[in-house]
């Protein structure tokens, strides 16, 4: 939540500033700001709304050697001018973006308060910018280290000093900041969508380390001083892939880029002859594995769901017991690690705030935690004790659609591998891996439906209440459904195991209830063939996504997306395709913000 960028170099910055902040909008986009420095005078534009709302506010001639960006998702402090970051000092000297919570902020305000600071704003983050004043005594450096010390909470940090135009000074404690090495010039970021199209350089900042930036070379330290030493990383995504290219909207771009990222996301990892996987990165001997016996996961929202979704893979294949976490409820649960037991943390950003302090937690208590991630060299990516990389590719939308499915494919190649150690046959496995390499061509034929799909959500997009039902491995399908479509359209919906309605959801059917059932022809068609028959009989209006020529669904709905047959436990992949393409359209049709929901952040770095 929130974007930071920054800049020091030769160039005048505020382009760079500007056009950075729009690639991290997906961040936050309640208010936007930035800060340029020009002869050591300090220059600040702040606006509420849009990225695109602060730009027109600029003047024709700004120039900066330096200076520092942000775009606001607010936690402290409503949707203000006056709360939108940078935040300066009284004296107007100091400037400071801020990514996270400052949990003392009450208390330190009151003492600068009583020392005669004046505040402007009622957001969190302004202590920052008077604490630094307050603590200066002639070297801006000492005084960013005495300030951090004060903070409790969560933070990344840039700051900038108008007497000292050659440095910016960056602080990370639970908030991501990245460098970019450029040519004659760094940048820093919340994540380095922001300076792609400039370097591929990146140097990623850990928890608890200080980071002074010159144009040309940076020096990083931890909190008493001691100096890090730092590996420049190169970037394999390019800035190409952050373009909407001719699609409307990231979203859609994304749901259709699925077929390829599917198959990029087994790409290298299959051995078709033997029909098992191979995962390099979980950093785990065939013995180590084979010991595991039980498996946890913990993610949040849509990776959670893709957890879910895994552990019906992991039972089925790999018959190991699976237990899926909700971060934010294990980690306030002191968590049982059961013996033999392995972890995964799910995460397409890797920087969800719960997800990484559940992981933790785990790991404090001796547990062993891979992780799951599409963004490389993120916090989770790196702090996890293995993992595997989803390769999606960058994922701007907030609404999470490629991740999904790329996640589900690691869960896939990681039960086959699990499967394979214990008792699934060659034979199986061999025909396993098959039906996999089937379902990108699969995943093809169903998005040419995106027409039909877009008149069944024209038809149903004045409805106000949807409820998805499936069983089995549909009924996280269901949940990643409903929460699709709540999110993009602000429509409400709910995600119900099927046989679960008589207990209670069927009270909600009536003629204005669209109900999807997700039917795939698995061993729980007849039971979804009995719920079908249940609402129809209360009237609700009802919508199938079966399998092709299934005529027994097609005679009980009012319409029918159909996708084609795969391995029961591979139909996620497929199902859930018209169901995000459905909430697309319904989302098009109420004429919603479709890539950035409102009160919505792609990357949930705040409890
Ligand atoms: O980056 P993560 O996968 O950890 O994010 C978790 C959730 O915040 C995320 O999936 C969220 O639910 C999406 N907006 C869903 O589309």
């Amino acid at each position: 939540m929130c974007g930071i960028v920054g800049y020091i170099g030769k160039e005048n910055c505020v382009n760079f500033l500007v056009e950075g902040l729009k690639r991290l909008e997906y961040r936050g986009y309640d208010s936007s700001g930035i800060c340029v420095l020009n002869e050591k005078k300090l220059s600040c534009y702040k606006k509420t709304g849009k990225i695109v709302n602060m730009e027109s506010t600029l003047p024709s001639e700004v120039i900066g050697k330096s200076g520092i960006g942000h775009t606001r998702w607010a936690t402290h402090g409503e949707v203000t001018d006056a709360n939108a970051h940078p935040h300066l000092s009284a004296n107007g000297k100091f400037a400071i973006v801020h990514n996270g919570i400052i949990e003392n902020y009450q208390v330190l305000r009151e003492k600068l308060i009583a020392d005669g600071f004046e505040f402007k704003s009622t957001s969190d983050s302004e202590v920052i910018a008077m604490l630094l004043e307050k603590n200066f005594s002639g070297n801006f450096e000492k005084a960013f280290y005495q300030t951090l010390s004060l903070l409790e909470g969560t933070y990344g940090i840039v700051a900038v000093f108008a007497d000292e135009p050659d440095y910016l000074m960056v602080g990370r404690k639970g908030s991501p900041l990245v460098l970019g090495i450029g040519d004659g010039c760094t940048f820093v970021a919340s994540d380095v969508s922001a300076f792609l199209g400039h370097t591929k350089q990146a140097v990623y900042l850990e928890d608890n380390e200080i980071c002074k930036i010159y144009a040309d070379s940076f020096i990083t330290t931890d909190f008493t001083l001691e100096k890090k030493q730092k590996e420049i990383a190169t970037i394999e995504w390019d800035a190409i892939e952050l373009d909407k290219k001719d699609y409307q909207h990231f979203m859609l771009k994304e749901i259709f880029e699925q077929p390829e990222s599917v198959a990029r996301a087994y790409a290298g990892r299959i051995l078709a002859d033997i029909g098992t996987a191979k995962l390099g990165g979980l950093n785990m001997e065939p013995r180590e594995l084979a010991a595991v016996d039980n498996i946890g996961i913990i993610a949040c929202g849509t990776s959670y769901h893709a957890g879910l979704v895994g552990s019906y893979l992991l039972e089925e294949l790999a018959r190991l017991q699976t237990v899926v976490h909700i971060a934010s409820e294990i980690r306030y649960k002191n968590p049982i690690l059961r013996r033999n037991s392995l972890q995964f943390a799910v995460s397409q950003s890797g920087e969800t705030i719960d997800t990484l302090l559940a992981m933790r937690e785990f790991q404090r208590k001796g547990g062993k935690v891979l992780g799951v991630c599409n963004v490389v060299g993120s916090s989770i990516a790196r702090e996890s004790d293995g993992g595997v990389y989803v390769h999606s590719g960058p994922e701007v939308a907030v609404a999470s659609t490629k991740a999904f499915t790329s996640q589900l494919t690691v869960f896939l190649l990681f039960s086959i591998l699990m499967g394979r150690m214990r008792d699934m046959s060659q034979y199986r496995g061999v025909q396993l891996i098959e039906d996999l390499q089937q379902i990108p061509q699969k995943m093809e034929s169903i998005l040419k439906k995106s027409e039909q799909i877009a008149e069944i959500a024209k038809k149903y997009a004045g409805l106000n209440n949807f409820l998805f039902l499936g069983r089995g491995i549909s009924y996280p399908v269901v949940m990643e459904a409903a929460l699709k479509l709540k999110e993009v359209s602000y429509v409400h919906s709910e995600g119900y195991a099927a046989g679960e309605i008589k207990h209670g959801p069927i009270a909600l059917v009536d003629k204005n209830t669209p109900v999807v059932f997700v039917v795939p022809q698995d061993h729980l068609h007849d039971k979804m063939v009995s719920n079908i028959q249940e609402v129809k009989a209360r009237g609700g209006r009802l919508i199938a996504v079966c399998n092709e020529g299934d005529e027994k669904i097609r005679s009980l709905v009012e319409d029918v997306i159909e996708v084609p047959k795969t391995e029961p436990l591979f139909s996620p992949l497929l199902t859930i395709l018209p169901l995000q393409l459905m909430s697309y359209y319904v989302a098009k049709e109420l004429g919603c913000d479709i890539d950035q929901p409102r009160n919505l952040a792609k990357s949930v770095t705040v409890e």
